[in-house]
């Protein structure tokens, strides 16, 4: 028999499900390495791993997905893995067309878009146009991400808008800090999650983890399966989250 504690979707408590889960997908490189495969094998292996993932998300019922996908450090990768990334980027968003239809999932995307190739670009927008009237769950790609990046932009934004006359200092808060990011209206994620078992955030959105419980799991992002995301939403429940206050 075996030992270990199953754990079906039917063991979370629905009022308990987060509304915004962020996952940062790391251990492609080292999960190749380990079977002295390339490292875009393990990309590739972890692209699966995506699939997998965003269908469970969209089964439990989470209204947000984001995932870290590509960093803006990753930029200084070496050049045959970038666009070996960029290669699978694309074929991901061809391949997911239906998936992302049939389940009713809208994607977006955060980051420096404007940085990627230009084919990557044009696929990028042509599933998010066909995809923007769906409102099952929102997924979200950060791709050329970074969040001091991110905060730098909102500084800009915000400092202009100052200068033009268009807000008062008084207006500048914490809600409006937020509007001006990438994520803007949407809430902060309730969970982060880590493979690799990295215990850093690699410059993953910055302000939007102030309250985010996390959890880091030394589990490869290939190898990681719905059974094991499912524990760690469960693990998420039993937390309890208090915000400061007793
Ligand atoms: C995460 O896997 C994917 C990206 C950063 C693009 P890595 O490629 O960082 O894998 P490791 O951390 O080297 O194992
Ligand atoms: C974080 O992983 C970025 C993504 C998962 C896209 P990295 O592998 O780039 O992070 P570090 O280098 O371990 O901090
Ligand atoms: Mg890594």
């Amino acid at each position: 028999m075996n030992s270990k504690p199953s754990f079906s979707t039917q063991s979370l408590e629905p009022s308990k499900i987060p509304s915004h889960i962020a996952i940062i997908m790391d251990g492609n490189g080292r999960w190749a390495e380990k079977r002295l495969m390339n490292r875009i094998k393990g990309h590739e292996k972890g692209s699966a791993t995506v699939r997998n993932i965003v269908r469970s998300c969209r089964e439990i019922g989470i209204d947000h997905l984001t995932l870290y996908a590509f960093s803006t450090e990753n930029w200084q990768r070496p050049k045959t893995e970038i666009a070996a990334l960029m290669t699978l980027l694309k074929k991901f968003l061809k391949s997911e067309q239906k998936e992302l239809a049939d389940n009713n999932i809208r994607l977006k995307t955060i980051g420096q878009i404007e940085r990627l190739p230009i084919d990557v670009q044009k696929e990028l927008n042509r599933a998010m146009s066909t995809t923007k009237a769906n409102d099952g769950m929102q997924l979200h790609l950060a791709l050329s991400y970074g969040g001091r990046a991110e905060i730098v932009k909102m500084v800009k934004d915000i400092a202009t808008k100052a200068k033009e006359g268009k807000i008062e200092l008084e207006a500048i808060t914490p809600e409006l800090v937020s509007e001006h990011l990438y994520t803007g209206h949407l809430p902060d994620p309730d969970l982060l999650i880590r493979t690799g078992g990295d215990m850093r955030i690699s410059n993953f959105l910055l302000w939007q983890i102030a309250y985010a419980e996390i959890y880091v799991t030394d589990t490869l992002w290939p190898d990681f399966s719905r059974e094991e995301f499912v524990k760690i939403l469960f693990a998420y429940q039993q937390r309890e989250r208090r915000f400061g206050k007793i």
